[in-house]
C-alpha cells in the first residue's frame, strides 16, 4: 500500500526476517506479517536475511527472526546475519522481538539456538516463540498471526 512519506514517519515498523529454501519458514514470516498488520498504525518489512541491511535493523521498531532448523541449529544464512548486524545491535536492544523455526524434529533445538544468539543484542522479548514441525498447518498459521500480533502491540508508538 502506498502511503505518503510524512505519514510513514508515524507508523510502527516491524521488520520479519527470515530464511527458506523451501517456503515453510516464509509461510510463518507471512503470517507473522499478517497478524502485525492487524494492529493500527503499523508497517511490516518483510526481508530475506541474505538481504538485510544495517539501516533497516535501525529503523525497524520490532523484529520476528525465523529460520529452518539446519543441523539442529539456525540456518548458516541467518547466522551470518547475525554476525553481520551484531555491531548494529545496540539498535535492537530493548526493542521487543522473537523467534521461530521449522524443523523436521529439531526446530525446538534451533528455536534454542536463536533465543541464544539473539539474546545477546539485549532485545525485549515476546516469548513464546514459535517451533513448527513439517510444512505449517492452518493451527501453525493461526498461531503465527497471534505471534505477530502480539509483537506488534508490544511496539507500537
Ligand atoms: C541442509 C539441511 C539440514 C537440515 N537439518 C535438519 C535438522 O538437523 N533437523 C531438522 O529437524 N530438520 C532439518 N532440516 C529440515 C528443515 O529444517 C525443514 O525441512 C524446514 O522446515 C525447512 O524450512 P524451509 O522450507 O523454510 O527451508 C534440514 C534441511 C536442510 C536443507
Amino acid at each position: 500500500m502506498f502511503l505518503p512519506l510524512w505519514l510513514r514517519v508515524f507508523m510502527t515498523k516491524i521488520l520479519v526476517v527470515y530464511d527458506s529454501r523451501t517456503g515453510n519458514t516464509e509461510k510463518l514470516a507471512k503470517a507473522i506479517a499478517d497478524g502485525a498488520l492487524k494492529v493500527k498504525g503499523v508497517e511490516v518489512v518483510m526481508k530475506r536475511a541474505r538481504d538485510l541491511t544495517p539501516e533497516e535493523v535501525e529503523e525497524a521498531d520490532a523484529y520476528a527472526f525465523g529460520s529452518p532448523s539446519h543441523f539442529s541449529i539456525m540456518s548458516g544464512e541467518i547466522l551470518t546475519m547475525f554476525t553481520n548486524i551484531y555491531p548494529h545491535r545496540h539498535n535492537v536492544a530493548g526493542k521487543p522481538a522473537c523467534v521461530f523455526t521449522t524443523g523436521a524434529g529439531g526446530q525446538v533445538t534451533a528455536l534454542e539456538n536463536m533465543d541464544r544468539i539473539l539474546g545477546t543484542f539485549n532485545p525485549k522479548w515476546i516469548k513464546p516463540g514459535l517451533a513448527v514441525e513439517g510444512p505449517p498447518k492452518a493451527k501453525d498459521l493461526e498461531q503465527a498471526e497471534k505471534l505477530g500480533e502480539k509483537l506488534a502491540k508490544a511496539s507500537v508508538k
